[in-house]
């Protein structure tokens, strides 16, 4: 049994062979547009059929329904807009029917755009619909803030992958994982995002889970995060020495989703489980403050909003309770199984987290695996 993709079909816009060469050459002689890492990452989930059905950045309709309802205009669930923006100095370069090339930084030439619209966004609205506040302190609204204020749409091409370096044995687009799960015989698959080490309340919901599903995607997003959470690098160690210590070969697999983290709890639920869903997962974990910052959101407002649109998702959402260790069970509980008092549940905010390892200090037990830990300490140590 296979999920359908989001929207029925998986998209590939990816040239390969002579096709690309041509286009690549051809590129060359187009307008060119430098695009941040971010639009690199987008341009690149697009071209591989992670953000299906989308075939390239949104126009006005598609933008303008995703905010108003959470769908694109032909009423497909959505929640995220996925734009490509340009400073208005530099509009000018662009016109609507041109082909145009978007490069990164690097000079390397990721895809090219052929433009179908040019329209203005209003920033604080968007804030406001996706990240449910303006405040610039929310490192999703700041990053809104920071980019272009003209979107320019239509369908792409991608041409060329970006590096994932050291992460590239972990890397595989929504077909190679599909025919993976295929290949070990699952026919139900969860996925789990994170954007952390996997710590002790991760592995047991992802356990309970995999009590009942065939096999676990443990797909951690390795894109751009904010500064101070753990770089990507440093988790995919902790990833594999957790994995390789207390999960079930044959039952579970390691593959980077190498999206960029917006933060924006609900709102980012929903894409999540998309994309994971196009990744070929038949269920997927949404848990305390899923994709949150700060205090912005309630601790089960992700889970309150994709239930609106769990049936229609056809993606079986697993939603947990906050998860601790108590030492009068002498378990890992949620206030679902465990009756006493908070007192007895093992609980370290991430800025203890942080200062304990900083000094080398190990962690509870009953908190992090100490193999995870001292991949931990180790990287702080290197730092
Ligand atoms: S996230 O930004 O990627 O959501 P994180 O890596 O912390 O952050 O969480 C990964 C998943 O685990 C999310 O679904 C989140 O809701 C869930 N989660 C994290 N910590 C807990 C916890 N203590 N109890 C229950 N669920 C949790």
């Amino acid at each position: 049994m296979t999920i359908e993709p989001h929207g029925g079909t998986l998209i590939n816009r990816e040239l390969i062979g002579d096709e690309r060469e041509e286009a690549l050459l051809k590129a060359n002689a187009l307008p060119t547009l430098t695009i941040s890492a971010w639009e690199i990452s987008d341009l690149e989930l697009i071209g591989i059929g992670a953000f299906s059905p989308l075939n390239g950045f949104m126009g006005k309709e598609d933008y303008q329904s995703v905010l108003d309802q959470t769908r694109l205009a032909d009423n497909t669930i959505w929640s995220i807009p996925i734009t490509l923006s340009v400073a208005a100095s530099e509009e000018s370069h662009y016109q609507v029917g041109d082909e145009i090339t978007l490069k990164g930084e690097d000079g390397i030439i990721y895809g090219t755009l052929a433009v179908e619209e040019k329209y203005t966004i209003d920033k604080p609205l968007e804030a406001k619909k996706v990240y449910g506040t303006t405040d610039e302190a929310h490192p999703g609204v700041k990053k809104l803030f920071e980019r272009g204020d003209i979107h320019l749409a239509g369908p792409i091409t991608l041409l060329n992958r970006p590096s994932h370096g050291k992460f590239a044995a972990f890397y595989k687009d929504p077909s190679e994982t599909r025919k993976l799960f295929e290949e070990l015989g699952w026919n139900t698959v969860v996925g789990f995002q994170t954007r952390n080490p996997v710590h002790r309340a991760h592995e047991y919901i992802q356990k309970i889970a995999l009590e009942s599903v065939d096999g676990l995607l443990l797909n951690p997003l390795v894109g751009e995060t904010k500064t101070d959470d753990i770089p990507a690098a440093v988790r995919m160690e902790s990833y594999q020495v957790i994995l390789k210590n207390y999960y079930p070969a044959n039952r579970s697999r390691l593959v980077i989703y190498p999206a960029a983290m917006r933060y924006a709890g609900p709102k980012e639920a929903v894409l999540h489980a998309i994309v994971r869903k196009n990744y070929g997962c038949t269920h997927f974990i949404v848990g305390r403050d899923h994709a949150g910052v700060g205090d912005y959101y309630g601790t089960y407002e992700a889970q309150e909003f994709i239930s609106e649109f769990e049936e229609e998702l056809g993606i079986h959402i697993f939603k947990f309770e906050h998860a601790f260790y108590c030492t009068k069970c002498e378990n890992m509980a949620t206030a679902k199984t465990c009756p006493h008092d908070k007192d007895n549940h093992v609980h370290l905010s991430g800025t203890k987290v942080r200062e304990r390892l900083r000094n080398g200090e190990q962690l509870p037990k009953e908190f992090s695996r100490p193999e995870v830990a001292n991949v931990l300490i180790q990287a702080l140590k290197q730092a």
